[in-house]
């Protein structure tokens, strides 16, 4: 199988990971900060390294500033429905996914205000549309980092500073670049990150994280045991235990540990510029085939590893399936949980074609690509 859907879950996952995960399962997989034994107290051990691993490649200094999450969608949650009240305002974009677009729609829902800030075709946000739509009510601004229909990078820098200048808070969805984009939260001016463990990181699915600078607070979506102050029926308000409750997913959560030390073994930038070779090599020779039509910035400085294309008039799905059933190629096809966003692109009826490339694709596996995709072309 070539297997070019890594915005969706990276595969194949490093050997590491893999030993990782079996490793905690076979050896030593009690549950973390609940009891005593030293079973439970190593298991609690391979949860620090982990957040330990994120504070060494985000460049943060407290360990306690990373919860562990389910999935991505689930740290947008949490932090959405913990921050916003009814009678605020949250500015965002038309290039987000359902994990943002959809709490934010329940919120509405619950009186509060909500500015969907129109992109450009190619998925760009001005950040001036941002500064116009703030209001004396506006109490959050959330972006992805870069988007998952098109791959455009959003200009999070200088939406942070705006954010920062009228004291609002900044959120941005990192499902796309993390582990893929350097990000350093040392300099970058946003207030949470919400991160998938298992896309950019190489972690197994199942495991997320949301990144909480010092000072902001979130209401609880969820309360349970935390193996700390079991004498008290309420919550615990130290972090991290305030935004975990329940047992952990300590072989998820080691794997991701293990994904995070693969990459920093190599050098990010290194894997980034090569994926972008890979993705110019590719944008290159499908402009030379006339019927496709390419979405996004052409741009390859400024976008992650995804390539989205229509073949002449076929249907995204169709394609996606002649190119699994016919070539063994996996890619996603449709509206890609993103409906806003196809809007934004003018996709909103046949979707589109969505390559997206990781670290361990090849210069063969682009041309092979490129020759089914003139195959179908032709069909
Ligand atoms: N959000 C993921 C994608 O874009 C699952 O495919």
């Amino acid at each position: 199988m070539v297997y070019l859907d890594n915005a969706a879950t990276t595969w194949p996952k490093p050997q590491s990971v893999l030993d990782a995960v079996y490793e905690c399962m076979k050896a030593y997989g009690a549950n973390p900060g609940r009891s005593g034994h030293r079973m439970a107290v190593f298991a609690a051990s391979i949860i620090l390294y982990t957040r330990e691993m994120l504070c060494s490649l985000f460049n943060v200094k407290d360990p306690f500033w990373f919860i562990f999450t389910f999935n991505c969608t689930d740290s947008l949650n949490m932090a959405i429905k913990g921050l916003l009240k009814p009678g605020q305002h949250v500015i965002t974009t038309s290039m987000e996914h359902n994990s943002i677009i959809r709490p934010l729609m329940r919120m509405e829902n619950q009186g509060v205000e909500v500015t969907i800030v129109k992109c450009s075709e190619n998925g760009q946000v001005d950040p001036d549309d941002i500064k116009k739509a703030i209001k004396a009510n506006t109490s959050m601004i959330i972006t992805t980092h870069a988007s998952n229909v098109t791959g455009t990078l959003m200009p999070v820098e200088e939406i942070g500073d705006i954010a920062r200048s009228c004291g609002i808070i900044y959120l941005i969805d990192a499902a796309q670049t993390a582990g893929i984009i350097p990000i350093d939260l040392s300099k970058l001016p946003v207030d949470l990150v919400a991160l998938p463990g298992h896309k950019g990181l190489l972690g197994p699915q199942g495991t997320g994280v949301l990144y909480i600078r010092e000072g902001v607070e979130l209401e609880t979506i969820r309360e349970g045991g935390t193996g700390s102050q079991s004498d008290s029926i309420y919550q615990p308000d130290f972090i991290p235990d305030k935004y975990e409750s329940g047992t952990m997913n300590t072989p998820g959560i080691a794997g991701l540990g293990a994904g995070i030390k693969y990459l920093q073994q190599q050098d990010q930038h290194k894997l980034h510029l090569r994926e972008k070779r890979l993705v110019k090599l590719f944008v290159e020779a499908l402009s030379q085939i006339k019927g496709i039509r390419y979405y996004g910035l052409a741009d390859h400085s400024c976008k992650t590893g995804i390539v989205s294309i229509n073949i002449g008039d076929k249907d995204s799905s169709e394609v996606t399936d002649i190119l699994d059933q016919k070539y063994g190629i996996a890619v996603r096809g449709g509206l890609h949980c993103s409906p806003m966003a196809h809007q934004t692109i003018g996709t909103e009826k046949k979707g589109v074609v969505r390559f997206s490339f990781g670290i361990f694709n090849t210069m063969e596996e682009v041309k092979y690509c490129v020759k089914a995709v003139e195959e179908i072309l032709r069909m």
